[in-house]
C-alpha cells in the first residue's frame, strides 16, 4: 500500500512537471518572422506576394562574379542547398545543379526561378532572392550567367 502510495505522488510531480515545461517561458515567440510560404499563417510580418520577374534587356551578368555571390553564405548561399562545381558541403535539399546550363532553361525563365521560385512552386523551400531583396537585381543576373555556364 505504501508503495502505491509513493508510486501515485511520483507520477503525479511528473505530470505537473511536465505541465509546467509546457507553460514555461522557454518557448520562443516566432510570430514577427515571415515565413516564406505566402500559404500559410504567417505572424505579423505579411510575406511578400511571389512577384514573376521579366528579365529586361541582354543578360549582362558575370559568371564568375555570380559564383562568388552563390557561394558566400552571407550573400547566395546556394550551397546550404545544392550542389555547384567547385563548392564545398553542400547541402541536398535541392537539384544538384552541377550541369545546369545543359537542362535547355533559357536565361528568362532561370532569372525568374531565382528571383522567385515561388511563380514555380508556391511550396517551395528556396528563398525568393529578388522579391525579399536578398541579391541585387545585377547580382541575380551574374548568379544566371553562372548557372548558365554550368555545362
Ligand atoms: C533553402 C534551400 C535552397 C537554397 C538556399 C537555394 N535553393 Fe535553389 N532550389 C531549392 C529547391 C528545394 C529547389 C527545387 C525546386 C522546388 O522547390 O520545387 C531548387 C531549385 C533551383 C533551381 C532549378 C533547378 C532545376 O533544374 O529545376 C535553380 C536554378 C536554383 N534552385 C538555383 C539556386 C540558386 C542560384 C541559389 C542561390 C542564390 C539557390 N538556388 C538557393 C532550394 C534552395
Amino acid at each position: 500500500m505504501k508503495r502505491l502510495v509513493l508510486l501515485a505522488a511520483v507520477l503525479q510531480g511528473l505530470t505537473f512537471a511536465g505541465a509546467a515545461a509546457a507553460q514555461g517561458a522557454a518557448v520562443p515567440d516566432y510570430s514577427a518572422f515571415p515565413c516564406l510560404s505566402h500559404t500559410l499563417p504567417c505572424g505579423e510580418l505579411a510575406a511578400r506576394e511571389p512577384v514573376r520577374k521579366e528579365l529586361e534587356g541582354p543578360l549582362d551578368g558575370n559568371a564568375a562574379r555570380g559564383k562568388q555571390t552563390a557561394f558566400a553564405r552571407n550573400r547566395g548561399n546556394c550551397l546550404a542547398c545544392h550542389v555547384m562545381p567547385g563548392g564545398s558541403q553542400p547541402g541536398s535539399r535541392g537539384p544538384d545543379l552541377s550541369h545546369f546550363g545543359s537542362t535547355g532553361r533559357s536565361t528568362a525563365e532561370t532569372f525568374a526561378m531565382v528571383w522567385d521560385m515561388r511563380t514555380v512552386n508556391p511550396e517551395t523551400l528556396m528563398p525568393p532572392f529578388g522579391t525579399n531583396a536578398v541579391l541585387t537585381e545585377q547580382e541575380l543576373r551574374d548568379v544566371v550567367a553562372f548557372l548558365l555556364s554550368l555545362k
